[in-house]
């Protein structure tokens, strides 16, 4: 029996802690810092995730045997290494592992050494922006154009313009998106479907957990401004066998080579961001982590029990474990505050009515207030995610769900799946 610490406090960490809560190795739960939904299935503590000597002293003093990292800054900040050389396991890569998600340049060059298809690039820094200038003159299609470093999700920026391009790699360069973009990658533009993959390892075995889609722009259709996540189907119908064994061959396993190679220590997820072009899988970032919303479709499908696999990823198990998943579909469908992902308010009172069956509601940004009301408390408020048949039925359950859900202002996307 463990006791766990899940660190973050969004929707995936609900679903992480509901996932968890319900597995017989699980003695002791705790969410730091939580929200309003974790609350159910955990007890909440209120410790700054990016405090590593806090969390160790809590750690400690509560006999934590496993840390479950959500998000992906206490990683790219060493929240590993701070807790390798003791008792407490962290899931999750090495702080030098996790610029596979920190640096895209790493990636890409992580990439290009171990043959792992990605979009042509160029990295460079102000004193090369004439080089910069010659790859944008050279594309013929949209510029790509990435800061480097971590920029809370708006550091890439896709053109159409050459000239625009070239004021905006000037702007980066200089300092736009602080230092995250004072190294600069640009990139060609791949044309084609994006869905993600999820892979749990070890830095040597691994297991491929349910691929999923998600829906990043505020509007319906894929139009406006890009948020964290609007919503997400899994499976995702176009990543048949053909093309999971494509992305196993080609991507994960030359990955997984190349951790072991460099000797980079990574017990955790990997997300695959890929997209599709002319039939053939690419990938388009890496990530150190679970994505957000992508887990709320993802681990409601996921039968084993994941704490088995935690455990397997310490003990050099993973290979015997089968990853069983449910055979339905799994629609979320995100409730935002208003305005997000541009200004909003917070502390609005949310009710919470009848819930299909099939309907399952994760928290993220919640929190019970002074009275003990359920209160709003960031951009995305709620994930509603459903089973169904295929991704229309269980988008249309969720929507079902939410016609008695309310709060002031309350956004949503009614078209999930959509272009599936
Ligand atoms: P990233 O932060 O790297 O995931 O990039 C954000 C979004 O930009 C991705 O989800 C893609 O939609 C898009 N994107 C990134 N790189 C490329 C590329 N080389 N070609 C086309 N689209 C891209
Ligand atoms: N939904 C995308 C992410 O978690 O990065």
């Amino acid at each position: 029996m463990y006791r766990i610490l899940i660190l973050g406090s969004g929707g995936r960490e609900h679903a992480l802690a509901w996932k968890i809560s319900q597995s017989p190795k699980c003695s002791q739960l705790f969410v730091a810092p939580g929200n309003a939904g974790t609350m159910q299935c955990a007890e909440n503590v209120s410790l700054d995730i990016l405090n590593f000597d806090q969390i160790e002293e809590f750690a400690n003093a509560n006999n934590v045997d496993y840390i479950i990292v959500g998000p992906e800054a206490p990683l790219v900040e060493g929240v590993y290494d701070h807790f390798e050389n003791s008792d407490i396991k962290v899931l999750g890569p090495s702080k030098k592992a996790s610029q596979l998600e920190g640096s895209k340049s790493f990636a890409n060059d992580f990439m290009r050494d171990f043959n792992i298809p990605t979009a042509g690039y160029l990295t460079i820094d102000l004193s090369m922006i004439e080089q910069g200038y010659d790859f944008i003159d050279r594309q013929n299609s949209r510029i790509v154009l990435k800061a480097d470093g971590l920029a809370a999700g708006k550091g890439v920026l896709i053109l159409d313009d050459k000239e625009e391009a070239k004021a905006e790699l000037k702007a980066m360069l200089e300092g736009k998106f602080g230092q995250a973009s004072e190294t600069v990658v640009l990139e060609e533009f791949l044309d084609g479907i994006e869905f993600s993959v999820f892979v749990l390892t070890d830095g040597k075995d691994y297991v491929i957990l349910p691929e999923a889609k998600d829906y990043k722009r505020i509007g319906e259709g894929d139009t406006g401004l890009n948020t964290g996540g609007m919503g997400a189907v899994s499976p995702v119908p176009f990543a048949n066998q053909l093309v999971m064994d494509k992305v196993e061959e080609r991507i994960i396993k030359p990955t997984i080579r190349g951790l072991q190679e460099r000797d980079y220590k990574y017990y955790g997820f990997i997300f695959l961001g890929l997209i599709m072009q002319d039939n053939e899988p690419y990938v388009i970032e890496y990530n150190c982590r679970m994505g957000d919303p992508e887990t709320e479709v993802v681990i409601p499908r996921l039968r084993n029990d994941l704490m088995q696999l935690v455990e397997s990823t310490f003990d050099g198990s993973l290979a015997d474990q089968i990853i069983e998943m449910d055979e339905r579909t799994m629609a979320t469908v995100m409730l935002v505050s208003g305005g997000y992902p541009e200004a909003y308010e917070k502390a609005k009172k949310i009710s919470i009515g009848e819930i299909e069956e099939k309907s399952v509601v994760f928290h993220a940004g919640t929190k019970l207030n002074n009275e003990g009301e359920l209160i709003s408390n960031g951009g995305r408020v709620l994930a509603i995610s459903s089973y169904g048949s295929e991704h229309k039925e269980a988008v249309a359950c969720s929507l079902r769900s939410i016609a008695s859900i309310d709060f002031e202002k309350m956004n949503y996307r009614g078209d999930i799946g959509f272009d599936l």
